[in-house]
């Protein structure tokens, strides 16, 4: 069946594993959590579970739209069963109101809302910190081709217009998220995960944190800011 087999690769809060199938991969989600390119690390108590659950719960919801994603089953409360995939190199972040490197590259003062999203690449590389880059950079470079620069904005717009509205009717606002891709049979799909560690969401009202923001700025218990994302899309882990 799903017989997990080697560790094929581990990041700082999840791990990949080999199956039986060459094109299947098990990805888990662990408690650990790290920041400031890993200088911070700490181990959240049941972080893994309720990323599970956030992200199933996500990446249904994408399927369901019609987006294609590596997902393929969830197989335990920390484990997934996806499809392997020749990933991009880039974290492409949509944001929708301003917080995070924003305000600190441009001087935009935080919680201000856009008209229409920013979107922003990253070059995915904990040696060089993340760096932002542009489009210039990754056709010089040979990071994507022109094809797939276009792809991965596209659907990482897609995406931000469907899960935005799903977090807001949870009181819950999605003011960014980084988002990863990768190649299947020729085909770009969405990667990695949307879970609190990789989006920022606010409550509607308070503007309270209950994302990654909690760890990197000590804002409160990590845990309970998770667990409101979950309990709030009414899931259990
Ligand atoms: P930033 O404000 O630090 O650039 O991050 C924007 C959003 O993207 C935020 O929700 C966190 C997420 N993100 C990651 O999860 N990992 C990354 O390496 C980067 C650059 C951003
Ligand atoms: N996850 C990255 C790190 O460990 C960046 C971050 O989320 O702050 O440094």
């Amino acid at each position: 069946m799903n017989n997990k087999g080697e560790q094929l690769y581990t990041g700082k809060a999840k791990s990949i594993y080999a199956t039986d199938k060459p094109d299947e991969v098990i990805m888990e989600f662990r408690d650990d959590a790290t920041a400031f390119n890993a200088e911070k690390h700490a181990v959240i108590q049941l972080k893994g579970r309720i990323n599970q659950a956030i992200n199933t719960h996500i990446m249904a919801a994408l399927a369901h739209a019609n987006i294609k994603t590596h997902f393929i089953k969830s197989l335990s409360a920390t484990e997934s069963l996806v499809k392997l995939l020749e990933m991009i190199p880039l974290e492409c972040v949509v944001r929708n109101i301003a917080a995070g490197s924003l305000c600190r590259r441009l001087g935009i003062e935080e919680g201000r809302e856009f008209d229409s999203p920013v979107f922003e690449f990253f070059l995915k590389s904990d040696s060089l910190g993340d760096p932002m880059i542009n489009e210039s950079h990754i056709l010089t470079f040979g990071w994507a081709t022109p094809e797939a620069i276009a792809t991965v904005k596209k659907l990482s717009l897609q995406i931000n217009t469907i899960i935005k509205p799903l977090f807001r009717e949870a009181n819950l606002l999605l003011v960014d998220f980084k988002l990863e891709f990768g190649y299947i049979d020729g085909e770009i799909v969405l990667g990695d995960e949307i879970t609190p560690d990789g989006c920022r969401l606010w409550d509607a009202e308070t503007k309270e944190k209950f994302d990654k923001d909690r760890f990197r700025f000590d804002l409160g218990d990590v845990t309970e800011g998770y667990r409101e994302v979950a309990q709030r899309l009414n899931l259990t882990w």
